[in-house]
Order: structure tokens, then C-alpha cells, then sequence
């Protein structure tokens, strides 16, 4: 498993390699805690302008600016304001946020230390999926280091800011990692999603003003606080600033957690030369989604010699997103039909049930998947796929219904001789047609 950064100097892996990383004593000889103690000295606008200036956007997925979401919060509000971070990390092909936890846990207490500070918050949780167990532990251990150090708890560093940060974990749905539905099973309910508006920052957890962040997210704040908004947003792009972690799996060569600067200038580079190349070196590049799961699946037509830019504009410029950085990559071997009914699979099974589009529909869709690939395919299926997509996305009560439809929509219309071959009476089209208007 490579660890390591690419075209910049390591950021949020700056520390991974060290013995001992995860222990105060590390973190501190290694310049931690300098940024929280800046960060006291300045006013909380101060803090929120610069991280606007950074140009920070969120990680988790969505990609939001994360200092215009700080600044929604209200500060005359007399309810108790939160602090989480979304460590539920169950997006497929992600997981970059498990090893800064595992490794640089104290990064992610400063980082909220410095948020919590900014809006005024006296309670954080650190948020889990059921299965991230072991890091719990790992997080636990950081925070009573930290709190006898006297980075937590009462009167931080003889301050008058007082923050307490308590662990969480989930059962392991999905669907928990969506804010709302994580905020929903963290106050005891069942993980379902809210409607927004009100957006958390206004009404989050027990109804109170909330800032729901990804672990990069908060780990990315002190790097700003230290070096100034403007000169971490200039790592990057002017749209997307600093740098990013990819968790890269599938066949290449070498899989693992690269940080590369935003706006990296070539996706072919970084995965035949960077990543190591294919795993089987007979073998071509077939396809890759860039996201995580839940976003476009990409067709090697549309990487190779095309110089897509590895940031929140170039990959949608691309042909797909961002998403939470999870480059899944798979050669020539992979049947885009069969790894398309397993991520459906996923789907189904993690649909919290709450909306009919989307309940019935990735229920629906499976049922289709499921003949297909038993040898009933019929001509009109392709088209039939597409037309339960767009009865789920945008008609969904959450996003999870989008992440369904989109890598399906984009498989049938970027790989139809993988579906074409499936279907029974071959010299229909349907599928090729739709290909032409993608
Ligand atoms: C189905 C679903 C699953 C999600 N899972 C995660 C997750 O595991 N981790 C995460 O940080 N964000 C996840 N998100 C995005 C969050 O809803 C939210 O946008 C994010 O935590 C905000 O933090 P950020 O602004 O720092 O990215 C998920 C969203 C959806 C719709
Ligand atoms: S879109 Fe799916 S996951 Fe989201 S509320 Fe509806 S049923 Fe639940």
C-alpha cells in the first residue's frame, strides 16, 4: 500500500510515516497544537475569513466551501452549538480518512479545537461507522492526551474557550454517513435522513446550530490556520484550493493514499505512471470512477491523451466529480455490466427505505441486473435501466438516490457492448443511441 504525495510537498501526510505519529509527543515536536494556539489569538471572523480564503471544500463528497458553511452558522443563537466530524467513511473505494485517524488522530482534535473555537461550540463528536471500531479506540486515546495536556476540556491553554469532543459509532449503514441521517442516529434515532432546509448549520443536532465536516476537512484547518488561507488555496487552484488525498484501488500496480495538489494536470499520468501502471501489464485501462461509487464511471476514450485535471471543475469537465477521491480502476477484464449490478447490489441493500423512488427503484433495478445476468436479458433492458434512473434521481428524498442512478445511467451509456451483449436480440440498439446524446 502506497502512502505518499505526488507534485507537492506532503501536507496531510506530512506526519504518517513517523514512528509513533499517533502519540502527542510526535504530533508536538512535529509543530501540532502551534496552529490552535494561533488560532486563540485571533477573532473567530478572523479564523472564518481565513479559511474562505483557502478555499477549502469539503471532502466528505459534496464538495461545499467550507468556510461559507461556518459562516451560516448563527452567532447570536443562544442554543448550544456542534462541532461533528464525519468519520462514517462508508463511501466504496474510500479510505483515506481511516489512516489520518489511525495516524494523525491529534490533527483531527486540532482541527476541530479550531472550529469549534471560530463558531462558538462547546461539544464536538467524532461520528463512525460501527465497523471503524479500532479507531475509535485510537481516537480515544489521542483525546485523553490532548485533555491532560490541557488541549481539551475546561479553559483550554488557560483560555476562556472550553471544548469537550466525545466518540461515536454507528451499525455500519451507509446512509448514516449522509449529515442529516448521521445526525438523526446520532442523537439515538434511526439513521434516516432530514429534509433540508433548515440546513445543520442552523438546525442540526437536538435542533441546535451544527457544523458537520469530514475528517480531511478538519484536518486541512490547521495547514490554514499556520500558513494563511491565501497561501494554502494557492497549492491548488483558485476554485480548488490546497491539496487532496485519493484512496486509489483496483488494478494498478501500486493502490494506496496519494496527496496531490488540486488541479493535478493529468488523470492518465497519475494512474499508468504515478500509481504504478496496470496491475497486469498486458492488460489496457478500461474504466475508472474517481469518486467513490456514487459518481459518472469514466470510459478510457475519455482519460487517455485527454489531460483531465484532477480537481472539483476538471473532473466535470471530465466526465464525472470529485466525490470523496475514491479512484476505483479497473482493465480490460472487468464486465462494466457485472461491477455495475454489484455496486446496485449496494445500493439496494443500503436504500434506508424512507422514499419510494428510491427504495422501489434500486429494488427495481436489481431485479433487472439480477435476469440480465442470468442469461434473460432482453433488448429493451438497457433502456428500461435508464428510465428507472431517472425516475430515482432528483426525485429522491436524499442523494443516495443520485449515487444509485449515476454510475448506472453513465455504465449503460459509456459501455454498451458490455450491456449489448447481455441483451437477446443483439441488432437492437436502444443502448447506442442513448450513447450518442451523453
Ligand atoms: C449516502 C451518503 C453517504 C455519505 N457518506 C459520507 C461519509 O461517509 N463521510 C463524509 O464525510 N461525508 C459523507 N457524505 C456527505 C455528507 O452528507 C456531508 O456532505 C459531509 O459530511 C459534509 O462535510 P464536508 O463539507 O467536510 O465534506 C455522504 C453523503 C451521502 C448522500
Ligand atoms: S433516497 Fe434512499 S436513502 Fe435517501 S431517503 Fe430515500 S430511500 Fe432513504
Amino acid at each position: 500500500m502506497e502512502i505518499k504525495a505526488i507534485g507537492c510537498e506532503p501536507l496531510q501526510l506530512k506526519r504518517v510515516h513517523l514512528e509513533n505519529s499517533h502519540t502527542l509527543k510526535v504530533y508536538q515536536e512535529n509543530g501540532g497544537y502551534a496552529s490552535l494556539r494561533k488560532a486563540l489569538g485571533m477573532t473567530r471572523d478572523e479564523i472564518i475569513n481565513e479559511v474562505k480564503a483557502s478555499a477549502l471544500r469539503g471532502r466528505g463528497g459534496a464538495g461545499f466551501p467550507t468556510g461559507m458553511k461556518w459562516s451560516f452558522v448563527p452567532k447570536d443563537s443562544p442554543k448550544q452549538k456542534y462541532v461533528v466530524c464525519n468519520a462514517d467513511e462508508s463511501e466504496p473505494g474510500t479510505f483515506k480518512d481511516r489512516y489520518l485517524m489511525e495516524r494523525d488522530p491529534h490533527a483531527l482534535i486540532e482541527g476541530m479545537l479550531i472550529a469549534a473555537f471560530a463558531l462558538g461550540s462547546e461539544t464536538g463528536y467524532i461520528y463512525t461507522r460501527g465497523e471503524y471500531k479500532y479507531l475509535i479506540d485510537i481516537m480515544d486515546k489521542a483525546l485523553d492526551e490532548a485533555r491532560s495536556a490541557g488541549f481539551l476540556g475546561k479553559n483550554i491553554l488557560g483560555s476562556d474557550f472550553s471544548h469537550e469532543i466525545y466518540t461515536h459509532t454507528g451499525a455500519g449503514a451507509y446512509i448514516c454517513g449522509e449529515e442529516t441521517a448521521l445526525l438523526s442516529s446520532l442523537e439515538g434515532y434511526r439513521g434516516h435522513p432530514r429534509m433540508k432546509p433548515p440546513f445543520p448549520a442552523i438546525e442540526g443536532l437536538y435542533a441546535s446550530p451544527t457544523v458537520v465536516n469530514n475528517v480531511e476537512t478538519l484536518t486541512a484547518v490547521p495547514q490554514i490556520i499556520e500558513m494563511g488561507g491565501e497561501t494554502w488555496r494557492n497549492l491548488g487552484t483558485e476554485k480548488s484550493g490546497g491539496t487532496k488525498l485519493w484512496s486509489v484501488s483496483g488494478h494498478v500496480k501500486k493502490p494506496g493514499v496519494y496527496e496531490l495538489p488540486m488541479g493535478y494536470d493529468d488523470m492518465e499520468k497519475f494512474i499508468l505512471e504515478d500509481c504504478g501502471g496496470m496491475l497486469r501489464d498486458d492488460k489496457k485501462l478500461k474504466a475508472v470512477i474517481p469518486g467513490g461509487s456514487s459518481v459518472y464511471i469514466m470510459n478510457a476514450e475519455q482519460i487517455i491523451g485527454k489531460k483531465v485535471l484532477l480537481d472539483y471543475e476538471g473532473l466535470v469537465v471530465g466526465g464525472s466529480m470529485v466525490g470523496s477521491g475514491g479512484f476505483i480502476v479497473m482493465d480490460e477484464t472487468v464486465d462494466i455490466m457485472e461491477s455495475t449490478k454489484n455496486l446496485t447490489e449496494f445500493y439496494k441493500h443500503e436504500s434506508c427505505g424512507w422514499c419510494t423512488p428510491c427504495r422501489e427503484g434500486t429494488d427495481w433495478l436489481l431485479k433487472i441486473f439480477n435476469r440480465v445476468a442470468s442469461g434473460g436479458g432482453q433488448p429493451e433492458d438497457a433502456q428500461l435501466l435508464l428510465d428507472i434512473c431517472d425516475n430515482i434521481e432528483g426525485k429522491s428524498f436524499c442523494p443516495l438516490g443520485d449515487a444509485a442512478a449515476w454510475p448506472i445511467q453513465s455504465a449503460v451509456k459509456r459501455f454498451p457492448e458490455d450491456f449489448k451483449k447481455y441483451l437477446l436480440r443483439q441488432d437492437v440498439a436502444p443502448v447506442e443511441a442513448e450513447a450518442q446524446k451523453f
